[in-house]
């Protein structure tokens, strides 16, 4: 069965083609997109998500799923990390009384119970990003899209976001990750597909990409990527 499929996806800006031909079917499990920068994985990210509206081609979920997406950067009201987490519930029509329970356990996931009345917007980068993934995960979304989710991060904040990722992935929630971080596609992913110039060139199981990609746009970039 899939959850998503992509059938002659493309994207163009005026005169610049961001992305082109993409036909993709997504099942269960975890994701991860990689290529090189400007290879077009945040704006992929975006029309699965329902941000960006294609120019061409069609965005197809089988089943309504209900999804979340975490930003880079994550975007903080300027409000408690309490009212943060609330706001999201309350726009899916979670009522009142539940709203102050999801949140409290969202954030005893991510280990952060202490900073529930703290100004989202002071917290550290990291806090945020944790954060932020507690208000995606007090959605219970089916599909959680994560714009590479550790790229600030100390090694140590990367290895706490790497955990939580792979406790929603536990719970059924299908992921779909950018990252930079080779190992952390390694360790998360079971699949990988690999973007170059605004096309597709392969999706492939995780093991088989990183021992022997099918093409060798991926394998010069994991040669260059690992440094050897
Ligand atoms: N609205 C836009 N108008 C014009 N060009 C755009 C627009 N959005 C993105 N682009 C261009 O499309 C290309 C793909 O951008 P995108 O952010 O998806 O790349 P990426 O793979 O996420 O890169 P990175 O690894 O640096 O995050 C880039 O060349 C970018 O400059
Ligand atoms: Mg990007």
């Amino acid at each position: 069965m899939h959850w998503l499929e992509l059938q002659g996806l493309g994207l163009t800006e005026g005169a610049t083609r961001i992305l082109a031909d993409i036909d993709l079917k997504l099942g269960a499990g975890r994701t991860a997109l990689l290529g090189p920068n400007g290879a077009g994985k945040s704006t992929l990210l975006r029309l699965m998500h329902g941000l960006l509206r294609p120019s061409t081609g069609t965005v197809s979920w089988p089943n309504p799923l209900s999804q979340a997406m975490v930003f880079q950067r994550p975007v903080m009201l300027r409000a408690t990390v309490l009212a943060n987490i609330e706001y999201g519930l309350s726009l899916r029509g979670v009522p009142a009384g539940a709203r102050r329970r999801k949140a409290d356990e969202a954030l005893a996931r991510v280990g952060l119970p202490e900073l529930v009345h703290r100004q989202a917007r002071k917290l550290s980068g990291g806090e945020q990003q944790r954060v932020a993934l507690a208000r995606a995960w007090a959605l219970e979304p089916e599909v959680l899209f994560l714009d590479e989710p550790t790229a600030s991060l100390d090694p140590a904040s990367s290895r706490e976001v790497e955990r939580i990722i792979g406790e929603i992935a536990a719970g059924g929630t299908k992921i779909v990750m950018t990252t930079h971080n080779l190992g952390q596609a390694h360790r998360i992913a079971e699949e990988v597909i690999y973007l170059e110039g605004g096309r597709l060139m392969e999706q492939t199981p995780v093991e088989e990409f990183f021992r022997q990609p099918s093409t060798s746009a991926a394998r010069l970039f994991i040669q260059d990527e690992l440094g050897s």
